[in-house]
């Protein structure tokens, strides 16, 4: 049922994926597993202490497990150092298209979309490979000096000879290469099957291995219903990978986080998302998309709280209410008050959930968690 979308950056991947050592292992499996020894060393931190898993653990569906009410986004190999966004799962991210303006998207309710696709939540990396270079050298994240410094970490390590047996003999001659090289591991890792597992009670039922409970069931129908309206943009297409996403970005209303260190730190701080993005939008689309952040996957979404940008709230029921009342009643100010979805103002109407259906809602998104 699932099909792999080969991207231009994974192409030298799967072009080589035929060839084979003696032992009879794909190039792309040993790259593989070499992209999971990279993904989990701390050693590639400046204080190893931290790795990409760190933040992104499978135990918590490849979510940051430390965040709190009180620190709702990661800290940095640095004590103290704190970005500004929730870490975001890093699972089925290999799935996201890349950053494209498009024809502008209506959904049925009228909310328009210009933009699709990207790594981070403003969608300012194509790829996982260009993606993967960017944490290493983020001071607020893993905080090394440079590339070189990353480069001379592996090769200094204790699979610095399984690096060179996927990438040859001449593997750290060149640090830009060397470099490449280490995110195109990890990339490959991400893309594996290891993290995109496919393996929830939605997937079953779709397999017809399961069967969802009454209340998944009602939750599934209201998920994708008119009232509730989920599904426009958490699409869940009839045929082919289900994400739960069309990759594109809306403002949500999402308000201010008080416990966010960045606004603590500075407290008009707003982060405009899309519009941060301000090297690849169009000149002349910064104020039409600003607050707009591209719509997440709901897989593994029990595991991955707190929610939204800036990790505002702690339950998906908090989640519920946002759409349903929290907007539409003006309860609360949204970060940014530009082009909030029609989904949420609903004609200043609350969606009109009741109790019962907010909890089939919870229900059927915990169907998403892979086992
Ligand atoms: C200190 C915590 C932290 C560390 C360490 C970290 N990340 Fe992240 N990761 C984040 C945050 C926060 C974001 C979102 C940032 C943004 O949108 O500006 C993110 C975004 C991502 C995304 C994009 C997901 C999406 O849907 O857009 C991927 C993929 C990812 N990280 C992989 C990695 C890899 C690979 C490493 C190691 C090289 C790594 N991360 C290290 C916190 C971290
Ligand atoms: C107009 C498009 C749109 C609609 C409709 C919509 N969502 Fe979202 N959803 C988003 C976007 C965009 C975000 C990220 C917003 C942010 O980070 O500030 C999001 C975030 C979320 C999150 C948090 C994800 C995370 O990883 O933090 C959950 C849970 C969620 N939506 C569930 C729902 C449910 C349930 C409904 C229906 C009641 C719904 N959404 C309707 C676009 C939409």
């Amino acid at each position: 049922m699932r099909f792999i979308i080969v991207t231009t950056a994974l192409l030298s991947i799967s072009c080589s994926s035929s060839t084979q050592d003696n032992s009879g292992i794909t190039r792309q499996a040993q790259m593989q597993a070499l992209g999971k020894i990279l993904f989990f060393d701390s050693n590639l931190s400046s204080n190893n202490n931290q790795s990409c898993a760190s933040c992104h653990d499978p135990a918590t569906g490849f979510a940051d497990p430390n965040v709190s009410k009180t620190a709702p986004v990661s800290m940095g190999s640095v004590t103290g150092a704190f970005g500004n966004r929730n870490a975001p799962t890093a699972a089925y991210a290999f799935f996201t298209p890349a950053f494209t303006k498009t024809q502008p998207h209506t959904t049925v309710d009228g909310t328009v979309s210009n933009y699709q696709g990207g790594q981070f939540l403003d969608g300012r990396r194509d790829n996982l490979m260009m993606q993967a270079k960017d944490p290493f050298l983020n001071p607020v994240e893993m905080n090394n000096a440079n590339a070189a410094e990353v480069v001379n970490k592996v090769s200094n390590s204790s699979y610095a000879s399984d690096f060179i047996a996927v990438f040859g003999t001449g593997a750290f001659d060149n640090i830009d290469t060397a470099y490449d090289s280490i995110a195109m591991a990890i990339a490959a890792f991400e893309a594996s099957d290891e993290v995109n597992l496919f393996t929830s009670k939605f997937d079953d039922v779709r397999n017809g291995t399961a069967t969802f409970s009454a209340s998944e069931q009602r939750g599934f129908k209201l998920f994708t219903s008119t009232k509730a309206k989920c599904a426009n943009c958490h699409t869940i297409p009839d045929t082919g990978t289900i994400l739960f996403t069309n990759h594109r970005y809306y403002n949500i209303g999402t308000p201010s986080n008080p416990d966010n260190p960045a606004v603590q730190a500075y407290s008009a701080y707003i982060d405009t998302g899309l519009a941060e993005n301000i090297s690849v939008i169009d000149a002349g689309d910064a104020v039409s998309e600003a607050g707009k952040f591209r719509t997440p996957t709901l897989r593994n979404i029990e595991k991955t709280a707190p929610y939204m940008h800036n990790g505002v709230y702690q339950t998906l029921e908090q989640v519920i209410r946002h759409y349903d009342i929290m907007v539409s009643q003006q309860f609360i100010t949204p970060e940014v008050d530009n082009e909030i979805a029609n989904e949420l103002i609903n004609n200043g109407n609350p969606l009109g959930l009741q109790t019962e259906e907010i909890t089939d809602l919870v229900a059927f998104m915990k169907t998403l968690t892979d086992k």
